[in-house]
């Protein structure tokens, strides 16, 4: 846990803060049970990345992707937010201009409260139709996969990103936006290396933002950080937040 010194530097920080964005990956929601990519628990030990989240494997095997993908749905349905997302919610409502861009498909922020949500990697919560592109909310849980579009019978997939793929330009342009405007940026819980989302702490440096990253290790990110505090976000981003 870091100093108190530490904290109360990040604190002053936010509190004069009149725009921020705040970058989250599946740290933040790690303790409410979702497991990482990249860490020791890793969902990618167990599932290899290039056989389930890409466009090539969903053409070759459908079924196991969407088999992995209601694995997921399930589980993330059975967690609730923790103090981290919380506490984001919380910020949001004391900054002026507040935005908070996730890499995680969970919907875990918009459950705990935050508005201004930019799903950059999509949600598993929707659908993308193969053939028409039609998006929709899709919380079965029992669905008969791999599942197929009630308007045109092309196979439906998860509205995600797959590795190869490029981001949705709109999300993308709103992100881009908010962090050339931010003066303060907060990373939370992210390895850092996925691109286009690892250069972004490294855009908003350069346009003069101050840089706060909450993660149990450092990262890339770490070297161009103001504050560095090492922790879990759950037990430290309530501490940044007045009560
Ligand atoms: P990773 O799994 O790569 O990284 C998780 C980060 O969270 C690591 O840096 C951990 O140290 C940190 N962490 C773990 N538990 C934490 C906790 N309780 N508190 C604070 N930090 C904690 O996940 P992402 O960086 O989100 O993309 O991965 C980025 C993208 O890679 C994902 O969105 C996904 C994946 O491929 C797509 O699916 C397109």
């Amino acid at each position: 846990m870091p100093e108190e010194q530490l904290l109360e530097e990040a604190r002053q920080l936010i509190a004069r803060s009149q725009a921020m964005v705040a970058l989250t990956g599946a740290g933040i929601s790690a303790e409410s049970g979702v497991p990482t990519f990249r860490g020791k628990e890793g969902l990618w030990k167990n599932y290899s990345p290039e056989e389930l989240a890409t466009p090539q494997a969903f053409a070759r095997n459908p079924l196991l992707v969407w088999e992995w993908y209601q694995w997921r749905r399930g589980l993330i349905a059975k967690v609730k937010v923790n103090a981290g997302h919380l506490a984001l919610a919380q910020l949001e409502r004391m900054v002026p201009d507040f935005t908070l861009v996730t890499q995680n498909v969970d919907g875990l922020h918009g459950l705990a409260g935050s508005k201004q949500v930019l799903e950059i990697h999509g949600s598993i919560w929707k659908t993308l139709c193969a053939g028409c592109g039609e998006t929709r909310e899709n919380r079965e849980l029992e669905l008969e996969l791999p599942p197929r579009c009630s308007r045109c019978d092309s196979l439906l997939r998860p509205a995600v990103v797959w590795f190869g793929e490029s981001l949705d330009q709109e999300i993308m342009a709103l992100a881009t936006a908010a962090i050339s405007r931010c003066d303060l940026m907060i990373v939370v819980g992210t390895s850092g290396v996925v691109q286009p989302v690892a250069s972004f702490p490294f855009i908003a440096r350069d346009k003069g933002a101050a840089i706060i990253e909450v993660n149990l290790e450092r990262t890339p990110v770490s070297s161009i950080s103001n504050l560095v505090l090492l922790g879990k976000a759950a037990q430290l981003l309530p501490r940044l937040v007045p009560p």
